[in-house]
């Protein structure tokens, strides 16, 4: 780093000159050492490392589009709806930049799973990446969350009934269950309190804790390196410079997700619909997003009763231990190996099967069952 930090000082650039000024006041050849020390390790697993970049890509894409819609729209049931309609049809490009906000949402939640999946089945999240787990587990919930609240934005027909189900659902646990079906809804019916509370989480409050958490996941990245699975412990240790070898790698695969985003929201715009309205029954087939599916199609199939017990309630406290048991799985198994060794990948598998089954089963069975 001295050499280059020599050569461009003797080459006399503005470029030169310019790097030298900025690394005596904020340390540039720190940073630059430190990505030259960076490597990725190679071996028949190395793809799946590219999918925690990928939904870091697809969430800054988020970031940018999110703020240019900001610009335009208006938190109130009575111009939520219209503020959006005008951004479709009269704002420049409106149409797009919402399209790719929405197209955008969806491929890093699946970026997203297929990244955490990976992590499950190769063990990444054994000792000491337990904590990178669990803020991984705080994005997970977090991203879930922005998508929630994202849906009833459009205050259209359809979010506003899929909210109105989805708010309802807390409200089944005993005892704190009222209390926060109400905190969620602002009242005790899903209105322009909701709109304006789900608005302020969307864009103040779970940024700001993603800012935090993020960057708490991508620094214990950087502190312990990716990780080598044990199924490839016993082969040659291969790396490659992660720069620019590996970034490079990345911003190929940045490239061919900005084409896929682009031609979907070309070909597939985001749509409107119609204006939510409180006072008409709620529409048949109500539906929400695919990733709520497989619980919303769950809890849909569960009897009333079981054992004496309210069916949606069993559903709920399943659910609940299910991703207990996903977010705290490092301390589970310490560290994977002896009787458990098996478990994290049988548990992941099960559930990857489960979410397929009942998310096939959401989308094709009669909407009256
Ligand atoms: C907004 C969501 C997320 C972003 C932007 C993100 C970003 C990243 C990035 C850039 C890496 C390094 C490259 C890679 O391993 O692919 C990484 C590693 C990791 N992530 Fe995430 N991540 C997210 C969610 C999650 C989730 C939900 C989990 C699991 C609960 C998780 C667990 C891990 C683990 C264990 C590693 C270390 C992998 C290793 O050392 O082999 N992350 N993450």
């Amino acid at each position: 780093m001295k050499e280059v930090k020599q050569r461009m000082a003797a080459s006399g650039s503005t470029l030169g000159k310019f790097w030298l000024w900025l690394d005596e006041r904020i340390g540039l050849s720190d940073f630059a050492k430190l990505a030259k020390k960076k490597e990725v390790p190679l071996h028949r697993h190395t793809f799946w490392y590219y999918f925690g970049g990928m939904t870091l890509f697809l969430f800054m894409i988020q970031v940018a589009t999110g703020i240019l819609l900001l610009l335009y729209y208006r938190p109130s049931s009575s111009e939520a709806f219209e503020s959006i309609q005008y951004l479709m049809t009269e704002v420049e490009f409106g149409w797009l930049v919402r399209s790719i906000h929405s197209w955008s949402a969806n491929l890093m939640i699946f970026a997203m799973f297929i990244h955490l999946f990976s992590a499950l089945l190769l063990k990444a999240y054994r000792r000491p990446r337990e904590m990178t787990w669990l803020s991984g587990g705080g994005l997970l919930g977090l991203s879930l969350a922005f998508g929630f609240t994202g849906y009833l934005l459009p205050w259209n027909e359809l979010a506003f009934f899929a909210t109105r189900v989805g708010t309802e659902i807390p409200g089944v646990i005993p005892g704190i269950g009222p209390f926060v079906r109400r905190l969620l809804r602002g009242g005790d019916d899903v209105t322009g309190a909701t709109l304006t509370r789900f608005y302020g989480i969307h864009v103040a409050i779970l940024p700001a804790i993603v800012t935090v958490v993020l960057g708490l996941h991508l620094f214990l990245v950087q502190k312990h390196g990716m990780s080598r699975p044990p199924s490839v412990e016993n082969t040659a240790k291969r790396a490659m410079p992660f720069f620019p070898n590996f970034l490079l790698r990345d911003l190929v695969g940045w490239l061919c997700a900005l084409g896929v985003l682009a031609a979907l929201a070309a070909y597939f715009p985001a749509e409107l619909g119609r204006k939510a309205d409180p006072f008409q029954p709620a529409p048949v087939g109500i539906k929400p997003e695919w990733y709520f599916m497989a619980m919303f199609q769950t809890l849909k199939l569960l009897p009333g009763r079981i054992l004496g017990i309210e069916g949606e309630l069993l559903g709920v406290v399943g659910f609940g231990l299910l991703g207990l048991v996903l977010v705290f799985m490092p301390f589970l198994v310490h560290g994977g190996s002896g009787r458990w060794s098996r478990f994290p990948a049988a548990f992941g598998i099960a559930l990857i099967i489960y979410s397929i089954v009942l998310t096939y089963l959401g989308y094709t069975m009669s909407p009256t069952k």
